[in-house]
């Protein structure tokens, strides 16, 4: 059923506005949740803002493409940035707030503050990408309080970004509940991603490999085979598959992202280049 408040969706761009309109909600006793994204939707993004209408009385959305999260020779200018399409998304979703703030709002001259939760973004992405979870870190904490929400929802999918997020929120006493959503995936199992948009046809065809492999790794460990073997087959089959690196593949405490030990649930995470994109994925142990 579409939501009664399709149609009606207003976008701000300057955090005076945002909070304004904040406040007016919590004056009418209604509560906020807030969905982070940096555009290009997808029906991941959408499956956030669907549980986030479940969960509170108001969504707020934003829109962000953060510098501080890309590294020199990543992606930042050419990140999609299809704005009218992403409107109309969220439009259509029944959203009731977008804000959508440019680099000078969020971040303006003289601006020197580094959030950074040490221990969880060293180790795998943080690990490949240097730099890359302080700049989430921190855009999520000024998002989270400019905003002031009562619930902030993120994918699974980026499950290390995801841990990171409740610890600092834990450290920094941030009065709000982060919530984990559940991959979003297609039919042949490759998690929903903006950046999948890079594939070609060809590469797109390959890239469910990912999951596969991962999936029959879990499905290994659990039935009690070694975790080390068990993750060297996985690595091998990802470079079968006709990926051309894996930055890693590994088994990781669910919650410190230490590694796993023979017995404990957790995850098992990877990242691997499949021609312009880099994949990442993970499945629960
Ligand atoms: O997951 C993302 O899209 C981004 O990392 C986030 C959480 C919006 C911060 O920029």
């Amino acid at each position: 059923m579409p939501s009664p408040y399709a149609g009606a969706l207003v976008a701000v761009r300057d955090v005076e506005s945002l909070r304004r309109r904040v406040q007016a909600w919590r004056r009418e006793g209604r509560s906020v949740a807030l969905v982070p994204t940096m555009g290009a939707l997808h029906k991941g993004h959408l499956t956030l803002m669907d549980r986030a209408q479940k969960m509170a009385d108001r969504v707020v959305a934003t829109i962000f493409v953060n510098p501080k999260q890309f590294g020199p020779n990543e992606d930042f200018k050419s990140y999609p940035r299809p704005e009218h399409d992403d409107f109309e998304l969220l439009n259509t979703a029944g959203v009731h707030l977008l804000f959508a703030p440019d680099v000078a709002a969020m971040y303006p001259n003289g601006f020197a503050t580094n959030v950074r939760v040490s221990g969880l973004s060293d180790v795998l992405d943080g690990a490949h990408r240097p730099g890359h979870f302080d700049g989430v870190a921190t855009v999520v904490t000024k998002l989270l309080l400019q905003t002031l929400p009562d619930i902030a929802l993120f994918g699974e999918k980026d499950y290390q970004q995801l841990a990171i997020i409740k610890r600092l929120v834990a450290d920094l006493n941030i009065p709000v509940d982060i919530i984990g959503v559940p991959t979003v995936r297609d039919a042949d199992g490759l998690a929903l991603s903006s950046r999948n948009a890079y594939l070609t046809p060809a590469e797109r065809a390959q890239a469910p490999k990912l999951y596969a492999v991962l999936t029959a790794a879990a499905a290994a460990i659990v039935a009690g085979g070694d975790i080390a073997q068990a993750l060297a087959t996985a690595q091998d089959e990802i470079l079968n598959a006709g990926f051309s690196n894996v930055d890693y593949v590994e088994a990781r405490h669910g919650e410190t992202l230490q590694p796993l030990k023979a017995g404990e649930q957790g995850r098992i995470l990877a990242a691997a280049q499949l021609g312009r994109a880099r994949l990442i994925d993970n499945v629960a142990i």
